[in-house]
């Protein structure tokens, strides 16, 4: 038996999840396998109510409960400081060391990208985010608060151990999956020490690949060339803030956040799977948000189960809906949130017969 711990979170993480849920109970009836989905109700209701975001049994139980973990969005006007969202999703993120954040970049139907004349071949590459360092540490402080003196310190860290496994993620990735390139980016012409880093380790790991060309490219140059021109990309690795900003550019290439999937992986731990947009509050409660970004997160989370032909049966289906209209407005569409859950669920049901 598998079993999913599911994190609805606030706004459209709820609705979305819903959908996705959806999804895994018909995964699970059309393949005989038993897949459950146990819900928690970390967020903003339960934090505001009780004060508490992240239980301190949580990750223990993750750990010893659970195969995977899938989680909505985090965040909520009522709480403007972030706290709860900070420590559930970092707490899960840091607390399970799950360093890396991948985030496919594929497009499905080339009526969903902007770029004038792409194809799907053209955009289908992997971001591998490291998810650990960098400027989310949390280490600074302030001082003076409030007075015009005031100062404000955020520090980043890079550290050896961090870089090297992100970057060995990254090429033993594009080594399994027969790709030739990784492109490496950073700010080392700005950033001096971590750049150096960066740099330093790049060049010791890509040796070990002989047969993979290692690319590097300035983080602006990159935002560029993911518009100028998609298709050069099969992996591309970078940090933290860096990894967060491209991939929302690179999820409207796919047709929106909408449609962009993530996972957070560390090989020896339950690892954590999540649409790559946020909680969407002015959308929240409409039945209008895109369920797909989370139903293709749930694919990822079956392939990194080992569910295989489940995965490849979910993405024909989106696949299928997308081509027949049967999805929601952002994507051309004029179904509901739960509409689009149905018209999966129901190709998910036709097409395994
Ligand atoms: P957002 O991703 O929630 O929304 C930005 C815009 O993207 C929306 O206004 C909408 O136009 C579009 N969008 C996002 N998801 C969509 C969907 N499923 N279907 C259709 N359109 C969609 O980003 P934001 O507005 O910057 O942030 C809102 C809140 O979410 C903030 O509190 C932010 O911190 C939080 N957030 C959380 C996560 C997370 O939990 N992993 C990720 C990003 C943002
Ligand atoms: C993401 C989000 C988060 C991040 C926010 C909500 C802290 O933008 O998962 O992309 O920056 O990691
Ligand atoms: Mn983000």
């Amino acid at each position: 038996m598998t079993r999913i711990a599911v994190i609805p979170g606030d706004g459209i993480g709820i609705e979305v999840t819903t959908e996705a849920v959806k999804v895994i109970h018909a995964i699970s009836e059309v393949s005989g396998k038993q897949i459950d989905a146990v819900e928690f109700d970390y967020g903003a209701e339960r934090y505001l109510k009780e004060g508490i975001s992240l239980p301190d049994d949580a990750l223990p139980r993750f750990r010893s409960e659970f195969d995977a973990i899938l989680l909505g969005a985090l965040g909520d006007p009522r709480i403007p400081d972030m706290k709860h969202a900070a420590d559930i999703l970092f707490g899960i993120r840091f607390g399970l060391d799950l360093y890396a954040n991948i985030r496919p970049v594929k497009l499905l139907d080339r009526r969903l990208t902007p770029l004038k004349g792409a194809t799907e071949s053209d955009i289908d590459f992997t971001v591998f985010r490291e998810n650990t360092e960098d400027l989310y540490v949390g280490i600074g402080g302030v001082f003076k608060k409030n007075t015009a003196d005031e100062i404000a310190i955020q520090e980043s860290i890079a550290t050896r151990k961090g870089v090297e496994r992100i970057l060995e993620a990254a090429f033993a990735h594009a080594q399994g999956h027969g790709l030739k390139r990784v492109t490496m980016s950073d700010k080392s012409n700005a950033l001096r020490f971590s750049g150096d880093l960066w740099q330093r380790v790049f060049a010791e790991v890509s040796r070990r690949y002989p047969q993979i060309e290692a690319e590097h490219m300035y983080i602006d140059a990159l935002a560029m060339m993911i518009v100028k021109e998609p298709s050069r990309f099969d992996v591309i690795v970078t940090s933290n803030m860096f990894g967060d900003i491209i991939t929302d550019l690179g999820a409207q290439l796919q047709g929106g956040l909408g449609m962009a999937a993530s996972g957070n992986i560390n090989p020896k731990s339950v690892c954590m799977f999540e649409p790559v947009h946020g909680s969407a509050p002015k959308f929240a409660g409409k039945n209008i948000a895109n369920p797909l970004a989370a139903i293709l997160s749930v694919q990822m989370m079956l392939g990194h189960l080992g569910f295989n032909p489940e995965a490849a049966l979910i993405e024909t289906s989106i696949r299928e809906c997308i081509t027949d209209d049967e999805c929601t407005p952002d994507l051309g569409g004029k179904l509901g949130t739960r509409e689009a859950g149905d018209a999966v669920c129901r190709r998910l049901r036709t097409s395994s017969r």
